[in-house]
């Protein structure tokens, strides 16, 4: 980390006032943080056009503790958050982002976080016995919830035990009580392997978690940056300038200098407490509470008026199944194109699936072999091999994102017998729903590769498509516009 400098604060209220303008926020005043809020938000987030909610007077908290919600769900905010101009088409939106994030991902070495000793994240400060997490409206999201979530649009910063490496990864937080929050972490996930390492050496695990900021923070620390790179670097590629940072008084480790609040403490070797169930992003409650890290928080700093970034995962679609979808298609485009698949058209991560279970690849056919290659390494690449299902392959023709059309190529352009490939004992989850109901002792998962493009070796007699042309389609739509 460099010091000093002109860096970015990851201010959300900036962010704000920017998309305030744009028309895309709503004032919620006198929700209960008891259910209301989610259920809000639920509902919100499935309408045609639907803002972003910012709650206010929450019941039982004083005026000025609010809480944000549906932060990315309109390609407007998604592209406002990812610098790319105020981008109301999301087909605009997902060109734009086209080979961005191989570009981010080359320059971030040269975005090291700058650090500062103020900002207003230190507006307030509460020490030892002063703790009290309990002052923020930290909501019960749904109603089979183990506990109040005062993480979910969060960034959890952590340092490796054996070298410099800073993560930052969205892991939800579930309130205990004044001074302590549980942490949950998938195993495999950085913050996990990092926390490992300590418990291992049998020494406190140090943790500062970000509840409100830019929400480029959550966004980035909530998909898959690579292995020892720090997602402030990320972010600073993105924004092409350095992350603004201060250092926590306990821990020193960094958070921007404009966070809303800040959870600061230690998870000692052994600490842990029932965490959990939590309605998760597959739409589904999965497992039964169960044992998860305990965070002691030492410290709290927060701004005045704090704002909670709240991101509440239900049955999709849901608070951030959008930006998932549109973001883990852009990895997934990057990491194809990567793996030398040449000619890929188009990739979606439908949010049916959490943007995982069921991903679309258009190609347009070069060779024998093109469409299950492809097939393949979408299933299997590294942003792609956790909690892949259905990998299918389409051709150019039809588009990725449209389910109608992949679900009619899958219809009409397959033999099940050999246009079917099976995975077995593939990475899977415990978030899965179906493991359960699986034969192994580990979160393992089969996966199809579908290969829903024409057969490469009967292209020239395939049967042409019954559609009228693009040409005659626009005469008509010109001429019978009235009517079409
Ligand atoms: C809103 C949101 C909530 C998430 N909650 C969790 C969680 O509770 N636990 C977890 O392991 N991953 C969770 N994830 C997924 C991780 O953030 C994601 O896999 C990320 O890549 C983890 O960071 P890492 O790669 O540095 O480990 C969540 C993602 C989002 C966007």
């Amino acid at each position: 980390m460099k010091n000093n400098g002109d860096g970015n604060p990851l201010d959300l209220r900036a962010w704000l006032d920017q998309i305030r303008s744009a028309g895309e926020v709503h004032d919620v005043i006198g929700a209960d943080w008891n259910l209301e809020l989610g259920a809000i938000s639920e509902l919100n987030v499935k309408k045609e056009k639907s803002p972003a909610l910012l709650f206010d007077e929450i019941t039982g908290y004083p005026k000025g503790f609010r809480v944000l919600t549906c932060s990315t769900s309109s390609p407007v905010r998604l592209s406002t958050i990812l610098r790319l101009g105020v981008e109301p088409s999301h087909q605009n939106l997902v060109q734009k982002l086209r080979g961005k994030p191989a570009q981010w991902q080359a320059d971030a070495a040269q975005y090291d976080p700058v650090v500062t000793t103020t900002g207003p994240v230190f507006d307030n400060v509460q020490r030892g016995p002063g703790v009290n997490v309990l002052a923020f409206p930290a909501p019960l999201w749904h109603e089979k919830d183990g506990g109040r979530y005062i993480g979910t649009g969060c960034s959890v910063v952590t340092r490796d035990f054996d070298s410099e490496w800073i993560n930052v990864g969205t892991y939800r937080i579930m309130v205990h009580d004044r001074n302590h929050v549980g942490l949950y972490m998938v195993p495999g996930k950085h913050g996990h392997i990092q926390h490992e390492k300590y418990q291992r050496a049998g020494k406190p695990f140090p943790v500062a978690i970000i509840l409100g900021a830019d929400p480029i923070n959550y966004l980035i620390s909530g998909i898959e940056i690579p292995f020892q790179m720090c997602e402030f670097n990320y972010i600073g590629a993105i924004l092409r300038q350095p992350v603004s940072v201060v250092t926590g008084e306990v821990t020193k480790l960094p958070f921007p200098s404009a966070a809303e609040v800040v959870l600061e403490g230690w998870v000692h070797p052994g600490d842990e407490r029932t965490e959990g169930p939590f309605g998760e992003f597959l739409g589904y409650y999965p497992g039964e509470e169960g044992p998860a890290p305990v965070v002691t928080v030492e410290r709290i700093y927060y701004r005045d008026n704090p704002i909670l970034l709240g991101s509440p995962p239900a049955k999709p679609p849901n608070d951030y199944s959008y930006s998932k979808a549109v973001m883990r298609s852009a990895l997934l485009f990057n990491a194809l194109t990567a793996a030398g698949v040449p000619d890929v058209a188009n990739v979606w991560a439908h949010e049916v699936g959490g943007a995982r279970l069921f991903t679309v690849v258009a190609i347009r056919q070069r060779y024998a072999g093109h469409a299950r290659q492809a097939g393949h390494i979408l299933s299997q690449c590294g942003v792609g091999a956790y909690l892949s299902r259905y990998a299918v392959v389409v051709d150019d023709d039809i588009d990725p994102a449209n389910l109608q059309e992949v679900m009619w190529a899958i219809a009409t352009r397959t033999d099940p017998e050999i246009d079917i490939d099976l995975i077995k004992r593939g990475m899977g989850s415990r978030s899965d729903p179906m493991s359960l109901a699986y034969p192994y002792g580990a979160p393992l998962t089969s996966k199809a590769v579908i290969d829903a493009c024409r057969p490469f070796d009967h292209l020239k007699q395939f049967p042409l498509v019954a559609e009228a042309s693009k040409a005659l389609q626009d005469r008509v739509r010109e001429k019978w516009k009235t009517i079409l």
